[in-house]
Order: structure tokens, then sequence, then C-alpha cells
């Protein structure tokens, strides 16, 4: 049998989306239950986990997931591993493929990713790209199923990775997008048409406080993740009117949820009073990172 990779939401059919969302759901309430198996469905199981890039969510709730499951992981980063020294990600993916079971990569360049799943025979994750950040989308949109909510205002960068995996997700779930943004940047072509191609209903806004009126939630699409901003830079006054403040919030619905991927920039895309308010659901959505890294791991090495 062929091996799966995650790689994108793109591409991914919906009835695969609900079915890691469906496992999502029953990892979270073994959980709730303290319910042990008599064997963990990954035991003896290896992640390797590449990170070209710094992250705090992604690598812990990995790796917790890998624990619980009865499996470890191993972390590399480029200073840790001969990737700092140029070794290829081709003949990487070949050498991991000798010892661990499946490996999740943080790369800059989409086409690592690929290029891992390419010449490894393991099954391979994309833990962000500058394309997609799937398991960031698949962890958004169970958190808003949760919540009950059939429509997002996506306010901020269309074009990041996060907002472009999320994108599609919602409308191959059938969740309405309004995306909010200043004028010149709207979403990458390829994901619009995807969104589209899946019948979605995506509406556009250059005017923050019209385009969270409606929304369930709003969810803050990061200018710049990962990167400096300099006080006068042009993308920061272009995207600066499309902050999430409380006077924004009082333009939504009373119970609209707010939703960020994390880490937030206190005061520049979100301002505190919002983050930390009881419309922000911040908290539950990072903890249902975990619940779903352990669905994309079982359903990936085929432990379910
Ligand atoms: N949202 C997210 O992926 O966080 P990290 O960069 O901390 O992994």
């Amino acid at each position: 049998m062929a091996k799966k990779d995650l790689l994108g939401v793109k591409g991914m059919e919906a009835k695969e989306l609900k079915e890691l969302l469906k496992l999502t759901a029953a990892m979270k309430k073994e959980v709730g239950q303290r319910r042990r198996t008599a064997v963990p469905p990954l035991q003896g199981k290896t992640l390797g986990m590449i990170f070209e890039r710094p992250s705090t969510r992604t690598r812990v709730s990995f790796e917790v997931a890998m624990t619980q499951l009865g499996g470890h992981a191993i972390y590399l980063d480029l200073g840790g591993s001969q990737l700092g020294r140029g070794e290829s990600m081709a003949d990487t993916a070949r050498a991991l493929s000798q010892f661990v079971d499946a490996v999740l990569a943080r790369v800059y360049k989409h086409e690592e990713v690929e290029e891992l799943a390419r010449y490894g025979s393991i099954p391979v994750i994309n833990g962000m790209s500058d394309r997609e950040h799937p398991c960031q989308a698949l962890g958004d949109v169970f958190t808003m199923q949760e919540k009950g909510r059939k429509s997002v205002a996506i306010v901020g960068d269309p074009q990041t990775s996060v907002a472009n995996s999320l994108l599609v997700a919602c409308a191959k779930l059938g969740i309405k997008v309004h995306i909010v943004c200043p004028p010149g940047y709207m979403p990458r072509e390829e994901y619009l048409r995807e969104a589209e191609k899946a019948g979605a209903d995506v509406r556009m806004s250059h005017d923050v406080n019209e385009g969270v009126r409606e929304a369930e939630a709003i969810y803050v699409a990061t200018w710049k993740p990962g990167g400096a901003e300099e006080e006068g830079d042009e993308k920061m006054r272009a995207f600066l009117p499309f902050q999430v403040n409380s006077a924004v919030l009082a333009r939504a619905k009373k119970n609209c949820i707010v939703m960020h991927p994390l880490p937030a920039r206190r005061g520049v895309e979100i301002t505190s009073e919002v983050l930390d308010s009881r419309n922000s659901v911040v908290w539950e959505q990072t903890a249902n990172r975990l619940h779903v890294q352990k669905a994309i791991l079982a359903y990936l090495l085929g432990k379910k």
C-alpha cells in the first residue's frame, strides 16, 4: 500500500478531512475518559522532527502526542544535524527512512517537504512551510466545529501559510469565509481557486468593521509570521488598521469567538484586551493541537 503524507490541505479530499476530525474527537474523548488501551497504538514507533525554524506549539504537541501514544520523537535542527552543513533533503529523507517511522518537518520552502516525501519511504507531515500549515488548520476547524461556528472572518494577511490552509479547510467543510485585508494583499490565487472549486462561499472586504459584522468567529491571520516588523514598514502601515481590538470586537456579534494561531504580537495584530477577553478561545484552540497531532499520527501510521 502506498504511504500517506500530510503536506497540505490543498489536494485533500473533504472526506479525508472529516475522517481526521472524527479521529481527533475520538482522541480528545479518550483523554477525557482517561481510558487506557492495553497496548498504546504507537508503541515502538519513532517520529523524526526536523525544525529549520523555531516552534513552541508544533514541536511540543507532536512530541507529547508521540509519548502519549506510546512512541517517541527525535528533534533535529539545522545546527544539530547534517542539514545545517548542506546535506540535501533527498539524502536526509533516505537516511531517516532507515531509522524512524514518520517525519515531521518545519521548513522555509514548501518544495523541501515535497522532496522529503518524494525521496523518503515513510509518511511526511508538514509542520509549516511557506505555503501551508495543515496541522494548525486542522486544529482550527476542529475548534470551530466544537464551538458550532459556521462562518469565520479571517482578518489580516490572507497570504500566509496558516491562512492558505485555513481557507481551503473551511471551504471543504462548508464553513463560510470572509477575508478581511488591505487592498493589494488578496489570497493567493491557487488557494482561492481550490476553495471555490470546493463550492465555498468566500467574501472579501477591505473594511474591518464591515468584515467582522456577521462573523461567528474572528480569526487573526498574523501579518508576517516569525519576522520582526519595523515601525514605518509599508506592510505595517497597511495592516495596522486591521488590528483586532476592542472597537473591532464591539462591531461583531456578542458571542463571536476570537481565534489566533499564536504566537501573538500583543498590541500589533491583536490587543491584549481582546486576546484575554471572554470571546477569546485561543487556549482551547492551542490545546486542540495535541488531539489533532495524535489523530494525524495515528492516521498516517495506520493505527486508529
Ligand atoms: N502556531 C504554531 O504553529 O505555533 P509554533 O510556531 O509555536 O509551532
